[in-house]
């Protein structure tokens, strides 16, 4: 399973990066809000500093102005993915987009048969809010199971993104599902390594050692 972080603070990135297990990146308008700086400045230092793709979200939602946005978009790099909301003028831009060579990650997904419709129109990538389903009482697990399903049935290529990632039981549940993606947060990004038995483990381990005469 592919791990990409969801943020677009570059600090975040860097120490995401530094652990040498990041494959990704995916920011959305409410992720770039919250660091205070530009849109500009975050896509082009986030776009430089990773090698694999940066998803980038357009917020127009007619599908001319998206189409136009996502030609912009692409020019901060080669590895440069758009994303496009779930709604019809969305699907319309999709089509084009991809059709263009251009890689759409679908975002706003919340149910199979719109997973459906983002992969008819040839998406790269559907990113189902597992968290945002669970907190109304909608197993959003299940939801990504459906599509993971959905997908093998027809053979098709789009990526199963999980996105809206809470906990780490999230990731437990993609990862034995198959999921191919899962956006991670930076806070449940350092939870996955922690586990206070590996810690005093290691505590027990170093005591040890200092028992161990000098030869
Ligand atoms: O990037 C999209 C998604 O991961 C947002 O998550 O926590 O705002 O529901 P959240």
């Amino acid at each position: 399973m592919k791990l990409f972080i969801d943020s677009a603070d570059v600090n975040e990135i860097r120490e995401a990066q530094e652990m040498g297990v990041l494959d990704g990146v995916t920011t959305n308008p409410s992720l770039v809000a919250k660091t205070g700086r530009s849109f500009d400045e975050c896509a082009r230092e986030i776009v430089e500093m990773v090698d694999g793709p940066v998803s980038l979200e357009v917020v127009a939602t007619d599908c001319d102005g998206m189409v136009r946005e996502a030609e912009q978009l692409v020019n901060y790099g080669p590895n440069v993915v758009v994303k496009i909301p779930l709604i019809r003028d969305g699907l319309k831009a999709t089509k084009t987009l991809s059709e263009r060579g251009i890689k759409v990650n679908n975002t706003l997904c919340f149910s199979p048969m719109q997973a459906l419709l983002s992969a008819k129109a040839g998406s790269s990538y559907i990113s189902p809010f597992v968290g945002r389903l669970d907190d109304i009482s909608h197993d959003g697990m299940e939801v990504v199971a459906q599509i993971i399903e959905i997908y093998a049935n027809y053979v098709f290529e789009t990526e199963v993104l999980v996105a809206s990632v809470r906990n780490p039981l999230h990731l437990v549940a993609a990862a034995t599902m198959g999921a191919d993606v899962a956006t991670v947060p930076f806070n449940v990004i350092g939870r996955l390594l922690k586990h206070p038995l590996t810690e005093i483990g290691l505590k027990r381990f170093l005591d040890d050692w200092k028992n161990v005469p000098e030869g």
